[in-house]
């Protein structure tokens, strides 16, 4: 354990220690499981919500304000003349002692000023629509000492976009209810809401205030209230306005004396006939029931328990030893975690994303599910099966789907032709995992065609969009875009007030992508082989013969001599050629043509990623494309939009680059793919943390390229598909334990310098301890099995000889003793 600059981590308690309040950007963490989610940032700010950031926010947040990261749970402590915060800020005053340890699914705040020592615990219990805040104070000085407290949380009325736009109404909406040490609010809930919240503490209070004004005072931020100021509160009632709730605690402690106090804030929704106990009153029993699980310290320790033992199990499944701790930290515990999070939130609520914008994005959803099928199996299937629901029956998709009402977008719509394959990677991905191969009966409609269909018939129709949706070289047309979003070939924007994603112009029937090309052909095989194991033997030749045509046609029209093009353009132009001035070479067609087998043949897959790393690979990773777009061009859209090195233009899209590591391992290039992994992996940017100013525990969606001013220098950090592919890429390409429909495989493609390698990991009611030896020093090799010290050939656990613990031991040998 090294301290660094703004933290270090600690592999023991699975936590990121982070060290400063004033770290290069707001350091978050995620809470919660199971439908209610919260955010919080290594000074305790951001918010929570039910099930939808948009429509059930309860706390208020406010994006792009100065200072940043302005709102969240705070606690005033007031101490003689001192105030402070117990997690750092709002108040600005410097502490004694500063710390925020940052764990699976809870964060914890350490300060001590005026020898106070506080321990501020959040976390949200398994099952609970609760966030619960375990204060501890001891008083470390050799006097007592008398403290006031105070506690503050500012109401969003729910619709978190109203709440930053709709002033004419919401000014007046506001409602609350107190009741004891209960402050309840309850905006709307007179008209069609049958949900409120609550702010309750197991101590009898001092006093309370609900109006923000009063306790802040006028004009006044949330770093200097004047309640606090002046040790006492107002108790306002709110009536409009804005709507908070602050408990105020008189504490005496004696030299020595510790404390404990439980605040909780709470979610109540209720049936329509039992949401008043009296006029006018709401029914506080759900509200009371949720406060007396938390009412001590004993039972709030008992639920941090059983969250930690929540999360081991998830990370249970897959554990490996590697040489390198770094490559250990990432994939055991903070890769899985980040994946466990962008289950949960997709793209929705992040620093980034405001939580009112996107709802769950169809392809992202689909390829986060390969982060996570090991964990949680059952929910994605769930989650693929409300995926594909949101299809139509043209076999395209509806882009987004909003998670409450799990119907598709209509703002956003479809149209993006990559969207469909993503259902057949995610869906054999599950049952490669699993053996499930039920999924593919499950009954689901179209959204727009009702009738008897089965899961199988949505991957058929996504595999015949592409089919019927061929431009002039036979090559996957685009439509609005592929995966790269800002690629967008039929939009020819010049009026700044159109949205490069959902404008399109012309018959969109002449730019073609590349990338999709190469994922038809990935994708389609995995369908082939779907229709085989499934008996569908001529559905399974005709798919081949398409697959088969598209080969040949980016043979013929998609090789540029070096590498891959990109896409053809709405006028048959030519992008990422050498003829073009300016991106000339992408990254996206050279991962998915080489993934999908194209050129490892011939040569051509080796001169491909050989470009990559001339062209495009520089010091914090691989580049979108080279040279960066230095104009806007209305043929290319949204990519020429950003300033060279940033985002789609040149920025490292981190999303992308373990396609290339994946491509590489299958060259058997392991020194390649590591040093690829480790440029972006975060667990290896511990010393440039000032630099890459993103959360060092998690990766961020974009690294500034080469181009930029501030090259190395992330931004959009945890909801990001880079999470689910880096872990993909290195526990399935690189330590190569890869699940197929008859068991494991192991593939190992390892750095050479790694001796050895040890992976636990459970398989459909198996758990297979699995040690890989390298005497030769070789990334990829003949693979020598034993499997409780009996040979098996190949490199294949078959999964059905197998239930419960089992010792593999694997040789790597060179071809010739092989
Ligand atoms: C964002 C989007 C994702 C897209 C990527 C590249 O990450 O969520 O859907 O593929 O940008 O444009
Ligand atoms: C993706 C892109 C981003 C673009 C957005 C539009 O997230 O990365 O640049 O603005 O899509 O939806």
């Amino acid at each position: 354990m090294t301290e660094q600059a703004y933290g270090y981590f600690d592999d023991q308690r699975k936590e990121y220690v982070i060290t400063s309040p004033f770290t290069p950007s707001p350091w978050i963490n995620y809470l919660g499981n199971d439908g209610f989610y919260g955010l919080i940032s290594n000074t305790a700010g951001g918010y929570c919500f039910y099930r939808d950031p948009k429509f059930r926010r309860l706390l208020r947040y406010r994006y792009n304000n100065v200072p940043v990261d302005c709102g969240g749970r705070y606690f005033y402590l007031k101490c003689d003349d001192e105030i402070w915060s117990v997690s750092g800020r709002p108040v600005p005053t410097e502490l004694d002692h500063y710390e925020c340890r940052h764990g699976l699914g809870y964060s914890r705040f350490i300060a001590s000023k005026a020898q106070i020592r506080t321990e501020l615990t959040c976390f949200i219990p398994l099952g609970q629509t609760a966030e619960v805040y375990r204060l501890h104070l001891s008083n470390q000085g050799e006097q007592d000492k008398t403290l006031n407290l105070f506690s503050l949380l500012e109401w969003c009325l729910w619709n978190a976009e109203d709440d930053g736009a709709n002033f004419q109404r919401n000014l007046s909406t506001g409602e609350v209810e107190v009741d004891g040490s209960v402050l309840y609010h309850k905006t709307e809930y007179r008209e069609r809401r049958n949900h409120y919240a609550f702010y309750g503490v197991n101590q009898p209070i001092q006093g309370f205030d609900t109006d923000r004004d009063s306790f802040l005072g006028p004009y006044r931020g949330f770093e200097r209230p004047l309640a606090v100021e002046k040790g006492q509160a107002g108790n306002s009632i709110a009536h409009g306005w804005s709507p908070i709730a602050s408990h105020h605690l008189e504490l005496t402690l004696a030299a020595g004396e510790s404390q404990t106090l439980v605040f909780v804030l709470g979610y109540v929704e209720l049936p329509v006939e039992y949401k008043w106990q009296a006029p006018g009153i709401i029914n506080k029993q759900p509200a009371k029931r949720m406060l007396a699980a938390f009412d001590s310290d004993e039972k709030v320790t008992a639920e941090l328990a059983k969250l930690t033992a929540y999360w081991q199990q998830l990370l249970g499944h897959f554990h490996i030893q590697s040489p390198d701790e770094r490559f250990n930290r990432s994939l055991n515990i903070w890769n899985q975690y980040q994946n466990m999070v962008t289950f949960n939130l997709s793209r929705s609520a992040s620093f980034y994303e405001s939580g009112i914008g996107r709802g769950m994005g169809f392809r992202d959803s689909n390829q986060d599910t390969i982060g996570f099928a090991h964990m949680v199996p059952e929910r994605v299937r769930e989650r693929i099966l409300d995926l594909s629901a949101t299809q139509k029956k043209d076999g395209s998709a509806y882009h987004q789907y909003q998670p409450l009402t799990k119907k598709g977008n209509a703002n956003i719509g479809g149209n993006f032709n990559d969207d469909p394959m993503w259902m057949v990677l995610s869906t054999a991905n599950y049952i490669k995992e699993t053996g499930d191969f039920s999924i593919l009966d499950a009954r689901v409609n179209f959204d727009d065609e009702e009738g008897d269909f089965d899961h199988f018939e949505h991957l058929k129709r996504a595999f015949s969009h592409v089919v019927n949706h061929l431009g002039p070289h036979g090559l996957p047309l685009i439509g609005r875009a592929d995966w790269n979003d800002c690629l967008n070939l039929n939009c020819f924007s010049e009026d700044p007030n159109e949205s490069y994603q959902t404008t399109e112009r012309g018959d969109a029937k002449v730019a073609e992508s590349l990338m999709i090309a190469g994922q038809f052909v990935l994708y389609g095989q995995e369908f082939v082989q779907l229709c085989k194991l499934t008996e569908r033997h001529k559905l399974a030749d005709w798919a081949q013969q398409h697959i088969d045509l598209m080969v040949g046609a980016i043979d013929q029209h998609g090789w540029d001599g070096q590498w891959f093009l990109r896409a053809y353009d709405a006028r048959g132009q030519k992008i990422g050629s050498q003829e073009n001035q300016q991106g000339k070479i992408f990254i996206e067609s050279q991962g998915f043509c080489v993934m999908a087998g194209i050129g490892l043949q011939d040569g051509r897959a080796r001169l491909a990623l050989d470009a990559v790393n001339q062209h495009l690979a520089c010091e914090f990773g691989i580049m979108l494309q080279q040279p960066a777009y230095s104009d806007y061009d209305k043929y290319k859209g949204e990519i020429s939009s950003y300033p060279p090195g940033y985002k789609e233009n040149a920025g490292i899209f981190c999303h992308n680059n373990p396609w290339i590591i994946i491509a590489e391992t299958l060259l058997g290039r392991g020194d390649q793919a590591y040093d690829y992994f480790s440029r972006i992996s975060p667990a290896y940017l511990q010393d440039v943390q000032q630099l890459h100013k993103t959360e060092p525990y998690v990766y961020s969606q974009m690294i500034a390229g080469r181009d930029a001013a501030t090259p190395g220098q992330a931004k959009n950090s945890w909801l990001s598909g880079t999470a689910a592919w880096c872990f993909y890429a290195a526990s399935q390409y690189i330590a190569g334990i890869r699940p197929d429909y008859q068991g494991l495989r192991i593939m190992p493609c390892l750095p050479s310098h790694w001796p050895s390698l040890s992976v636990t990991r459970q398989f459909r009611g198996a758990v297979y301890q699995i040690d890989i030896a390298n005497p030769h020093g070789l990334s990829q090799g003949v693979v020598d099995m034993q499997i409780d010290g009996e040979p098996v050939p190949g490199d294949l656990i078959p999964y059905a000889r197998y239930r419960g613990q089992h010792k593999v031991q694997v040789r790597l040998l060179p071809p010739e003793q092989g």
